[in-house]
């Protein structure tokens, strides 16, 4: 048997019915699509969002062909090993921008039975400095009114150092990887939706974002660090302050000493002397 058989064998497969079994939910995940092999589950969700989609449905696949990741990159992860999926958000919510913090404070809390993970703004979970998972927020505007939010996260399950790129190993990595066993990925995938929703129901509610705001900034790894802040070809020194009551990143300029606010956008982190 070669190692990525023996890779294969080891992962418990992802089920729709195992997921919504342990789903605590009443909107989020109570329509679920488990496909097989699509583009990306974030194109599938925008593709079908006018008619088809409700509010909360969640369409998970095993393989993603041209799964997406933030600032036009790629997003891989070798079939059935990896949680890729989409909720669906269709209420008006203020400040949409603000839920890919939402999401990474909800897959934290989901998370912390396991580890202790920490969040790389505005979208990346870490563990042991190491990539696991991340978010992409999209939005989808009929002229001027906000039609849905599309959520897509991409968590690293049950990958081996195979299955990742070498040129990649050094920043990303898997649960399994970093914590010794394989895991069901639909305990996550339920416990992250449930996490998921009472954050957002309760964000609907009082339109308050302070609660997983300061999850963020609980589990930030960049507070009180200098980094690289990365837009498109330039950079520059920063050392960052805090996350502010918008989510915006508060940082100081190296240079100039002024301090600035970033919002998501093209922007993004690096460490100083690696990847954080
Ligand atoms: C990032 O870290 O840059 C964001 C990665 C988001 C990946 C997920 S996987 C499910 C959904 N479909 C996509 O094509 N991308 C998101």
């Amino acid at each position: 048997m070669t190692k990525k058989e023996q890779n294969r064998e080891s992962t418990v497969s992802l089920s729709k019915e195992q997921i919504i079994e342990k789903l605590t939910t009443t909107v989020i995940g109570r329509n679920l699509s488990l496909f097989d092999s699509v583009e990306s589950t974030n194109l599938v969700a925008k593709e079908h969002i006018q008619r088809e989609l409700v509010d909360g449905e969640v369409l998970l696949a095993l393989e993603q062909t041209a799964g997406k990741g933030r600032l036009g990159r790629e997003w891989t992860s070798s079939k059935g090993k990896a949680l890729t999926m989409s909720i669906v958000l269709k209420p008006l919510v203020e400040k949409p921008y603000l839920l890919t913090q939402l999401t990474a404070a909800a897959l934290a809390a989901a998370l912390s039975p396991l580890a202790d993970f920490g969040i790389k703004w505005p979208n990346d979970l870490l563990l042991n400095n190491k990539k696991v998972a991340g978010i992409l927020t999209e939005t989808v505007y009929s002229g001027s009114t906000l039609e849905a939010v599309i959520i897509g996260v991409g968590i690293n399950v049950n990958q081996d150092a195979s299955d990742f790129p070498d040129s990649i190993l050094t920043k990303a990595s898997s649960l399994k990887m970093e914590l010794g066993s394989p895991l069901d990925p639909n305990a996550i995938a339920a416990a992250f939706l449930n996490s998921f929703e009472v954050m957002y129901q309760q964000y609907l509610q009082t339109k308050d974002p302070s609660l997983f705001l300061e999850i963020c900034r609980e589990k930030s790894l960049i507070i009180g660090k200098t980094v690289w802040i990365v837009n498109g070809k330039q950079k520059k020194k920063a050392r960052v302050k805090d996350i502010g009551t918008d989510g915006e990143l508060k940082i100081i300029d190296d240079m100039t000493g002024m301090e600035e606010a970033l919002y998501g956008g093209e922007i993004s982190i690096r460490g100083i002397d690696g990847y954080i």
